[in-house]
């Protein structure tokens, strides 16, 4: 087949499109100007209905097959999370014209050695959005940030920090399923990868765009 050279190696290559994706991933970790840097992360509430919000990716363990996220742990896509662990992000790198939708089950985790790492190495200026008094999405008669107003517009000590460990949490989500969708105008091309267990590895098949 004759194709322009500007189209990438992988247009016509299953095994390549894999490792671009994983590359398109793992970008949102590494730089932050990157859109997989802020995904869009799915849950399902208890009336089935799919939740959607924008989330920092925090880290890509490619070989794990697991996507880290941080959060509040009072916050509603936890009480989600609890009753149903399915979720999927979704990514769109306009420049790389890729589309990439995962899914899989999310493992929570506020007490353990994971946690405290996140926690200790995130910024305090990060940090202090767990300063919240109330659980985030509680209803407020006043517009309000929710902080205590000691702390409104001021970076927190370290030791300010340390009464709201409990509020932060870590969500990882282990992926099942990848699906690729890169844009071109002489034809789109489309993938789709699934965890097979039984074999532990990921076996992947093209379908039409
Ligand atoms: C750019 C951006 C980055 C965000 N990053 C996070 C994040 O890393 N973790 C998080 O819990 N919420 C983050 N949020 C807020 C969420 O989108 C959402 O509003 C919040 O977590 C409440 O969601 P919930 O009610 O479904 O739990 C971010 C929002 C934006 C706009």
């Amino acid at each position: 087949m004759n194709l322009p050279d500007s189209f990438p190696a992988y247009y016509d290559d299953l095994a390549l499109s894999f490792e671009e994706a994983w590359g398109v991933i793992a970008a949102g970790v590494t730089n932050r100007n990157s859109p997989s840097h802020m995904p869009a992360v799915g849950t399902v509430d208890a009336g089935g209905v799919p939740q959607l919000r924008i989330m920092i990716l925090r880290d890509v363990l490619r070989d794990a097959r697991t996507l880290r996220f941080h959060t509040d742990s009072r916050s509603i896509k936890v009480e989600q999370l609890r009753h149903n662990s399915a979720t999927s992000v979704l990514i769109y790198d306009p420049a790389a014209k890729v589309q990439i939708r995962m899914s899989g089950k999310t493992h929570f985790t506020a007490t353990s050695e994971i946690a405290d790492t996140a926690w200790s190495t995130s910024t305090t200026f990060a940090r202090r959005c767990y300063m919240a008094e109330s659980a985030p999405g509680a209803p407020c008669a006043e517009p309000s940030s929710g902080l205590p107003n000691w702390i409104e517009g001021k970076q927190p000590e370290e030791e300010q920090l340390a009464d709201y460990r409990p509020n932060f949490a870590v969500l990882l989500v282990k992926i099942e399923t990848i699906e690729w969708l890169y844009l071109a105008n002489a034809g789109h091309r489309r993938a789709q990868w699934q965890w097979d267990p039984a074999q532990n590895e990921w076996s992947g098949r093209w379908l039409i765009p």
